[in-house]
């Protein structure tokens, strides 16, 4: 057998290909995937255009303009425009307004960003027969209860954050695009700011760290929701029937106190 062969057949066996762009199915059928990565800067959107790559074209934008193109969720007119320019068969949306404190005192942007963009995204998808792909938080819970949320639980965020986000969630479901919705929770990464970062840049500077102890979640790293969302992204492409809202968090609990 040829390498040409072999690739392929691997490849319908599961084989996931190396890193090329696109899949040796793909590739013989001509049928490449056109990804458009809002927000490739942050934890999660950094390690998506990592994953993404093998599945589909990807063109990954940031919030400022280049090459033509916008990805900044405050101005629809501009995401129209680069949607339009790109066409994409799936919209990945990995940017949102994550300061979680300063939305409080700042309500107006964390909605403009994590409940507004999504209600013009979704429709903007839904008239470029794309896929949506969006991520949220446990924060669209109460935070109450000891066992882990099951999706259809009943939502009841306690912050501007939270309720933003359960806003732009819904606006999706409403919207009747086809979308997939992860919530997920405590998200690190090697690169971008977050709570480990905080916690390490603190100790070097202090002898004693308080910290609070009575918030448990699930750490969960930004590569392994990227890895797991491009598995799922792929394979809800092909059976609509997927379409909907998932939790993608690891397994086990800790608290800030770890
Ligand atoms: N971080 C967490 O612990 C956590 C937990 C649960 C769920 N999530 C959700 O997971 C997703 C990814 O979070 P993350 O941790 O990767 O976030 P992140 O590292 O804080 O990155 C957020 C990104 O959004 C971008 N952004 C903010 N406003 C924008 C705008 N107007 N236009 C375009 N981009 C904008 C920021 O760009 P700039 O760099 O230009 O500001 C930043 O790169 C989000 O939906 C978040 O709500 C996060």
């Amino acid at each position: 057998m040829d390498e040409e062969k072999q690739a392929a057949s691997q490849h319908h066996q599961g084989y996931m290909p190396p890193y090329n762009g696109y899949g040796p199915a793909e590739a013989e059928q001509g049928t490449f995937l056109k990804i458009l990565l809002l927000c490739c800067k942050g934890q999660v959107g950094w390690e998506l255009h990592r994953s993404l790559s093998p599945i589909g074209l990807v063109t990954a934008i940031a919030r400022q303009e280049e090459n033509g193109l916008s990805g900044d969720l405050s101005d629809p007119k501009a995401l129209s425009a680069t949607i339009k320019s790109v066409s994409p068969d799936i919209i990945v949306n990995a940017a949102a307004y994550t300061a979680v404190d300063q939305a409080e005192s700042k309500p107006e942007q964390s909605r403009r960003i994590n409940a507004e963009a999504p209600v013009h995204l979704a429709r903007m998808a839904k008239e470029a027969d794309a896929w949506l792909i969006h991520f949220s938080t446990d924060y669209v819970f109460d935070g109450t209860g000891t066992t882990p949320w099951k999706e259809s639980a009943l939502k009841g965020p306690i912050n501007v954050y939270g309720k933003t986000k359960l806003e732009g969630e819904e606006a999706i479901r409403e919207s009747g695009c086809r979308h997939l919705i992860f919530r997920t929770s405590w998200v690190y990464s090697a690169a971008c700011k977050n709570f480990i970062h905080t916690m390490l840049r603190l100790a070097a500077k202090r002898d004693r760290l308080r910290v609070i102890d009575d918030q448990i979640g699930a750490p969960t790293g930004a590569e392994l929701i990227a890895d797991v969302g491009a598995h799922v992204i792929r394979t809800a492409y092909y059976d609509k029937k997927l379409s909907g809202t998932y939790h993608l968090t690891a397994a086990g609990e800790t608290s800030w106190n770890f």
